[in-house]
């Protein structure tokens, strides 16, 4: 969260959805910019609140809680589950929206700075939500505009609001984070989900296992951080080590469009491919994760296992979105 909370989007601190006790801390007109500014209280109230929004996700119940509020979408990288889920949530709450896909179409292609362009988009919606190639870039937006900016992703740097829905559905998966042994999968050194998420899995009482081809590490910058926190951690290029040794695997993407050289990203791009086969043999009841999408490192014959949560990871993605949506507009 910023320091600083943006008054002019503070609105009703009356909670319409929730009874009132549940709450600890008031991240109205906050922005979400980086797991970095998260504390492990924090990471548990969203969670929280994020289980509360689950019948509205669901479609058990309906709600009007976020009338009246208009939200931005602002992708100028291509997404399916973040905006569209964001989208969903908002819509789902009674919310309307707002949404620019690919930066040809918006005045950025006509050298408009991100901080004019955050200038003026306050003045037509309530919050912003952003998905930007340029590491760092919601921040610029954030700052010139008042109100909540929520990082939808930006380039290889972070993407907290997956990181939220990550440890929410490790949360449901298996009641409670502490004690996990997960091993993260694929490409860590420009997966930005893994690196939230690293951020966030600092704060629990956790071992990781770093799964990846050599050339494709996770970057300094996050395992000197796991370092500082004192997190158990292990680096192979071994996928049988962690079927064998973790409850949750959280696979990722190569991410072709952070290589310069596409004949480096064919070397890598099924470097691990999990199969059913394999799952069954080492550890048949993994949990098993991906942001999605995914593109062969897991094969359409591990879906039906009953440890396979991809697909109800993206369907907690709402709840979560939901939670975030209200918190920043004052409503939970
Ligand atoms: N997980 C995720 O960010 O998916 P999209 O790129 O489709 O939004």
């Amino acid at each position: 969260m910023t320091a600083q909370v943006k008054t002019d989007a503070i609105l009703s601190k009356n909670c319409q959805f929730f009874h009132p006790l549940s709450f600890m801390k008031n991240f109205a007109g906050s922005d979400i910019l980086s797991t970095a500014d998260f504390s492990r209280e924090d990471i548990e109230h969203i969670i929280e609140v994020s289980e509360q929004f689950m019948p509205v996700a669901l479609k058990e119940k309906t709600s009007n809680l976020l009338e009246g509020k208009l939200m931005a979408a602002l992708f100028y990288e291509p997404s399916t589950r973040t905006r569209l889920s964001f989208e969903a949530a908002m819509n789902r709450l009674g919310g309307r929206v707002l949404t620019v896909v690919g930066s040809e179409y918006s005045s950025l292609s006509k050298g408009e700075t991100l901080w004019d362009t955050g200038k003026m988009i306050e003045k037509y919606v309530d919050v912003i939500v952003m998905r930007h190639p340029q590491p760092g870039s919601p921040r610029e937006v954030a700052e010139s505009a008042n109100v909540p900016v929520i990082n939808a992703g930006d380039g290889s740097g972070e993407h907290p609001t997956q990181a939220l829905l990550d440890v929410f559905t490790m949360t449901r998966e298996h009641k409670k984070i502490d004690g996990l042994t997960i091993a993260l999968v694929g490409d860590l050194k420009y997966g930005r989900t893994v690196h939230s998420l690293s951020h966030l899995l600092s704060h629990f009482d956790v071992k990781l296992i770093l799964v990846s081809p050599d050339k494709l590490r996770m970057p300094a910058e996050i395992t000197d951080l796991l370092k500082k926190k004192k997190v158990a951690f292990e680096e192979t290029e071994r996928l049988e080590f962690a079927l064998k040794n973790a409850q949750v695997l959280y696979d990722t993407r190569v991410q072709k469009e952070r290589f310069a050289d596409v004949n480096e990203y064919e070397k890598y791009k099924h470097y691990y491919v999990l199969t059913r086969n394999l799952v069954e043999q080492f550890n048949p009841k993994l949990t098993i994760m991906h942001p999605l999408p995914r593109v062969g490192e897991i094969n359409r014959d591990v879906d039906d296992l009953p440890g396979a949560a991809y697909f109800r990871q993206a369907q907690n993605g709402v709840a979560v979105r939901m939670a975030l949506l209200a918190m920043v507009l004052g409503k939970a």
